[in-house]
């Protein structure tokens, strides 16, 4: 790993030493230094598994991105000399699946995300694959750049309506909310939610029918939009059983983890027709793409873009600073997931 120290003072051996893994915005790099005395990789890649083994023995913490993977065997090495200096992986993003969090908390390393901050964001980057795919933007633009459009007329490009669809959200957390409201409240569209827990409140019930079972859900929605986190249990929900249960004119949008979906299953049933379509913002082994989704006209692909506005990189790098702040003045920090 090449890295860039963004200390703009001298050496504080008083101040945390903490490794950021990624080039973040430029104000969250400027407040990360005013309070930290920071290093960062250089080459903005995802960093070995070699250097983030180094990492949990050389800094006090480090702010890791959903690229940088920490399985359980890295917090093995905690007796291994020199022990580890690590406390705390202060996460920049929502999801902390990538972190294996139990092995982190048995090493004595607290972890902490960015909920909150990105919601809209990732909400309204859902909305934004519904429409896309419904109304088959993709398709549109790529005729039109490769100069293929020969001009209008009343029967091109035909798509689907989003107003008024059934939609069906797997996971009611923060972000399945908020895509139940805009599909509510923005395009009149009839909500079905399956989640772990239901909600007491009734401002989050309003106008969603909670159903018992993911297989109560399948059958009766036009978009089936994930939502919930990535964990052991939810891996693969959505594989050929699942997607089987899909009516053939259903259309799956994923702006929440690959590991929910089985890629491959999914590139099957599309194949065979067995639903209509699918936009995916995120992908099981990321950067890669299954390729059997690339060439197709009924799917949309985004590099997972859901937070990626300059408001929610900026908010999600603040969190974190807040995280690392509360962390080393002995405070609690505010979003500790273990
Ligand atoms: C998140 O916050 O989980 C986003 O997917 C970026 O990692």
């Amino acid at each position: 790993m090449t890295e860039r120290s963004l200390r703009d003072s001298p050496t504080d051996s008083r101040r945390p030493r903490v490794l950021v893994t990624r080039r973040l915005p430029e104000r969250v790099e400027a407040a990360l230094r005013a309070q930290l005395e920071v290093t960062r990789s250089a080459d903005d890649v995802p960093l070995s598994e070699s250097a983030l083994a180094r990492s949990l023995h050389e800094y006090d913490a480090v702010l890791p991105t959903v690229t940088d993977r920490f399985p359980a065997h890295l917090f093995a090495q905690r007796d291994a000399s020199p022990p580890f200096r690590c406390r705390l992986l202060a996460n920049f993003g929502v999801g902390v699946n990538q972190i294996a969090l139990e092995a982190a908390r048995g090493a004595g390393i607290v972890v902490t995300n960015t909920p909150d901050v990105l919601t809209d964001d990732t909400a309204d980057l859902t909305m934004l694959l519904m429409l896309a795919l419904l109304r088959r933007a993709g398709e549109g633009e790529r005729e039109l750049r490769a100069g293929r459009w020969t001009g209008w007329r009343p029967t091109h490009l035909l798509g689907r309506r989003l107003s008024g669809k059934t939609l069906g959200i797997v996971g009611f957390g923060r972000i399945g909310r908020a895509v139940a409201d805009r599909a509510r409240l923005g395009f009149g569209m009839p909500v079905l939610a399956w989640t772990r827990t239901v909600p007491t409140d009734a401002a989050a019930r309003a106008g969603v029918e909670f159903v018992p079972t993911l297989d109560a859900l399948l059958p009766r929605v036009d978009i089936l939009s994930l939502h919930c986190p990535a964990t052991p249990d939810t891996r693969h929900l959505i594989d050929a059983r699942a997607l089987a249960q899909l009516r053939p004119h259903a259309v799956l949008v994923n702006a929440a983890r690959g590991d929910v979906v089985d890629e491959a299953a999914l590139v099957d049933a599309l194949e065979r027709g067995a639903l209509a379509g699918a936009a995916l913002d995120v992908f099981e082994r990321e950067p890669i793409v299954h390729p059997g989704l690339l060439h197709r006209d009924d799917v949309v692909l985004l590099p997972h873009q859901g937070s990626g506005t300059v408001e929610a990189r900026e908010a999600m790098g603040l969190r974190a600073l807040e995280n690392l702040r509360a962390f080393f003045a002995g405070e609690p920090p505010r979003d500790r997931v273990v």
